[in-house]
């Protein structure tokens, strides 16, 4: 199955980027949830204001659909100032960047989606332009090449990316604020649930609102989703309105069960116990068996399984938790144990080393 096919992908499908704008918070009052971030942005943002000066650079990091691109625009939005949108596979070229920079004006936010994909060559002139706000540029070529130095604005870089850890660290450093990304509480969600229904008109019932974020992988894109879905099946085959025994039934028939699993996660689960009684497995393993590609199993159905603690991740491979048993309707067998803590493995490999 395609990734993106998934109703509860994290990430945005082909058309979907397009649709989310109309659901997306215009400003902080509005952008619920994420509260450590939110309440020192305030703080930042105000002082900018009042120096008259760009904000600092700010990394923001962590899962997809969170609602890093929803809060880069509110920020553009608190600050007074034109946002920028673009991502890191798409500035190719040095020059690529140095256009987009050169059309900035003062204070603007140039806001850069998936930043760990820059290249070198272009990742190189942007840090020039974060620190100093200017860029050095080569005119010619052989002995008659000469560098030039162009001012640039002040402008502020929000940098996006769900992998800290694959920034370089040159890059990392030029930020000034970094702000980590959390997943959603069942009620924050439910309040992001209430906002969309609103935003759409809809009309929905607690208990379905309830039932839709208690399956949304703690995420505000897969309440959207699923509730945008949950409004089809309340059109076509009720009276429009959002209650509880449709919301059900569209939640089945999307194959999203209490949890917030779909089939292939449970299928995961399924293949470590019945065919490897329980694990540990190795990665690679469950990929081939059940013939998805191993970065697939890894960025997008192993982080939800292993944060919902149905899977455990040790050295020796994937392993499930009692829960997954009692949550497939399985009996849980006496053999089952917890996994070695993995920092005391570490410990005790780097003692072995020494
Ligand atoms: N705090 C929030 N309050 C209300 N709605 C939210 C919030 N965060 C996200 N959303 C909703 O979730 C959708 C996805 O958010 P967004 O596109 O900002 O995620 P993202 O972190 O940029 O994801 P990606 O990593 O895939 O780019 C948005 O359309 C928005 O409507
Ligand atoms: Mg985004």
């Amino acid at each position: 199955m395609d990734k993106e096919d998934r109703i509860t992908a994290a990430k945005a499908g082909g058309t979907e980027e397009k649709n989310e704008r109309g659901l997306r918070p215009q400003n902080l009052q509005e952008y619920i949830g994420q509260k450590t971030v939110t309440d020192n942005l305030k703080v930042f943002i105000e002082a900018a204001r009042k120096r008259g000066e760009p904000l600092d650079h700010v990394l923001f990091y962590g899962p997809p659909g969170l609602g890093k691109t929803t809060l880069a625009g509110i920020i553009a939005n608190e600050l007074e100032v034109d946002i920028r949108i673009t991502s890191g596979p798409a500035i190719e070229r040095a020059g690529d960047l140095a256009a987009i920079l050169t059309n900035l004006n003062e204070n603007d936010v140039l806001f850069i989606d998936e930043i760990q994909r820059l290249n070198r060559s272009v990742e190189e002139v942007l840090y020039s332009a974060m620190e100093d706000f200017a860029l050095d540029i080569i005119i010619g070529k052989g002995p008659s090449a000469r560098s030039i130095r162009l001012d640039l604005a002040h402008f502020t870089l929000i940098g996006a990316t769900t992998r800290a850890g694959s920034l370089s660290a040159p890059l990392r450093d030029r930020f000034g604020v970094v702000c980590k990304f959390e997943t959603y509480s069942k009620n924050e969600l439910k309040q992001i649930a209430c906002r969309s229904s609103e935003v759409l008109g809809l009309e929905a019932d607690e208990s379905s609102l309830n039932e839709i974020s208690g399956r949304s992988r703690g995420t505000p894109r897969v309440v959207n989703r699923l509730l945008k879905r949950v409004r089809d099946f309340s059109q076509v085959e009720g009276t429009g309105h959002v209650e509880i025994n449709i919301t059900k039934k569209a939640l089945k028939a999307l194959g999203v069960d209490e949890r917030g699993l779909e089939n292939l996660d449970r299928e995961i689960l399924k293949l470590i116990i019945e065919r490897f009684h329980g694990g540990p497995v190795g990665i690679d393993t469950i990929a081939a068996s059940i013939g998805e590609e191993r970065i697939t199993i890894e960025d997008v159905y192993e982080p939800y399984l292993i944060q919902a603690g149905f899977l455990y991740r040790t050295q020796k491979g994937r392993m499930v938790s009692e829960d997954a048993y009692r949550h497939l309707g399985l009996d849980v067998p006496e053999s089952i144990k917890p996994p070695e803590d993995i920092s005391e493995e570490t410990e005790k490999q780097e003692q072995l080393e020494l």
